[in-house]
């Protein structure tokens, strides 16, 4: 996989790529990764990428000119190009796995009050971090390709992304280490018997069990067994008699 983002401040994701697994996948080749300041391709005088918003109004417009040139001139039949706005879909684990099997991603980061709106006829994907407003693109960017790189094959152990929040549709079970008494709270006893099967069954039981509790709307669109089915009616129960 390669990623291609196109940023005005390419020193944003100098931390992502010289930290902890990151940084241990780029050594290993493991993806390609580059940052285009497309302020290199403007053909303004002095530099310009930007400029007053037609109508007034405050803050300043990134130009189509100068980004679009820059992604024109990386852009191939195989690049999925991905334009980080507020106003598109939310990203997930789901939108990382699908976008995890790409050949080339290219992340377009807005800056100031945002981009002249011809640009987004120009992309394949808007897609936003949540329902909220940052100053730039690059810290969703950086998000995201966090979320993606690590599903990457090579970059973390396969089975340690299988089981987390979100990759079933359901929140992960509770994670124990050392001590097995900390501060007179004990670890679970099945996690310490030895017996796969009912370690299997409790952790699957206590997702169930955390997504309920946690993030009832996880479950409303999942394809739960009869057994699941059950185990949460139980749960409802106990919740009704305790209300
Ligand atoms: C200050 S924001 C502009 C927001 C724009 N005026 C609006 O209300 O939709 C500048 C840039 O930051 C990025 N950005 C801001 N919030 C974001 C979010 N929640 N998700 C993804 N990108 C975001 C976008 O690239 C955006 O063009």
């Amino acid at each position: 996989m390669k990623i291609s983002v196109l940023s005005l401040f390419p020193e944003y994701f100098d931390p992502l790529l010289n930290t902890s697994i990151i940084k241990r996948a780029k050594e290993k080749n493991l993806f390609e990764f580059e940052v285009i300041d497309f302020r290199m391709f403007t053909k303004e005088k002095h530099g310009h990428v930007d400029d007053t918003p037609y109508g007034g109004g405050a803050g300043m417009v990134l130009m189509c000119q100068p980004l679009l040139d820059a992604l024109a001139s990386i852009k191939t039949e195989n690049s999925t190009v991905i334009l980080l706005t507020p106003q598109g879909k939310t990203f997930n684990q789901k939108i990382a796995m699908d976008l995890s099997l790409k050949e080339h991603l290219i992340f377009i980061c807005g800056h100031y009050e945002g981009f002249d709106e011809r640009i987004r006829e120009y992309v394949d994907i808007q897609m936003s971090l949540g329902d909220f407003v940052l100053t730039g693109g690059e810290s969703a960017c950086m998000v995201m390709c966090d979320c993606i790189l690590r599903l990457l094959p090579g970059v973390i152990k396969q089975d340690s992304s299988q089981d987390d929040s979100f990759s079933n549709g359901l929140l992960e079970y509770p994670q124990y280490t050392r001590p097995e008494i900390y501060d007179g709270k004990k670890v679970p006893d099945v996690l310490l018997s030895g017996h796969h099967a009912n370690i299997k069954k409790w952790r699957h039981q206590k997702s169930l069990e955390n997504t309920f509790y946690h993030r009832p709307d996880l479950l409303e669109t999942l394809d739960l067994s009869k057994e699941d089915k059950i185990y949460l009616d139980r749960l409802k129960k106990n919740c009704d008699l305790k209300d």
